[in-house]
């Protein structure tokens, strides 16, 4: 069986976690295509037996190409097993890391034309040294207030990666059926 994951990435942290689900999957015996949804031209839907797209947030805003896409294809995602992760610094709140208490993927959810059957939320990476000033001095601002890292030298991942193996394993379950 073959699955398509398709990653929505401002800093990386999107397909990075795209490629350890990937690598999850295909231990369980999936084939797996990781596609970057921002280049993703021509799809051959009819050659997957299921769909995974992730995406972040900045600024408290999805990527808008993530919605024209949904509009675009939601006939096609509408017709697999279909399942949607979101990244996003919130989440590395516990009270804020489900897809009903992370407000990003709760909208997301609701204004979507898409239903995904499966749906995670992963604390994303902060990476002070690799943001441009102004961001760096934003993030730190929202850390600040939210008591967070405000250690601009440092770089932290908060994504569970137990977390994300989980959820590989709620995907296969779900496609085999
Ligand atoms: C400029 C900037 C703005 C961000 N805005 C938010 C935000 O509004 N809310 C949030 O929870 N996380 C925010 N983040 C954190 C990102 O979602 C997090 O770093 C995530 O890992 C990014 O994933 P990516 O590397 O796949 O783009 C922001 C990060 C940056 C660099």
């Amino acid at each position: 069986m073959k699955l398509l994951i398709l990653f929505s990435t401002r800093d990386g942290q999107t397909r990075e976690i795209a490629a350890s689900l990937a690598s999850e999957l295909k231990e369980q015996g999936f084939d797996v295509d990781v596609v970057n949804l921002h280049r993703s031209e021509q799809i051959d839907w009819q050659a997957y037996q299921g769909v995974v797209i992730g995406a972040s947030i900045r600024y408290g805003h999805f990527h808008p190409l993530l919605d024209s896409f949904v509009k675009k294809h939601q006939q096609s995602l509408a017709q697999l097993p279909s399942a949607f992760y979101s990244v996003n610094l919130v989440a590395r709140k516990p009270e804020k890391s489900t897809p009903q208490t992370n407000s990003y993927t709760r909208k997301f959810l609701l204004s979507s034309p898409w239903r995904p059957d499966l749906c995670a939320v992963f604390a994303g990476a902060l990476r002070y040294p690799r943001y441009r000033w102004f961001d760096r001095f934003m993030i730190r601002l929202i850390m600040k207030m939210t008591g967070g890292e405000t250690d601009t030298h440092k770089e932290v991942v908060y994504t569970d990666w137990r977390q994300v193996a989980v959820f590989a394993q709620e995907i296969a379950q779900f496609v085999r059926k």
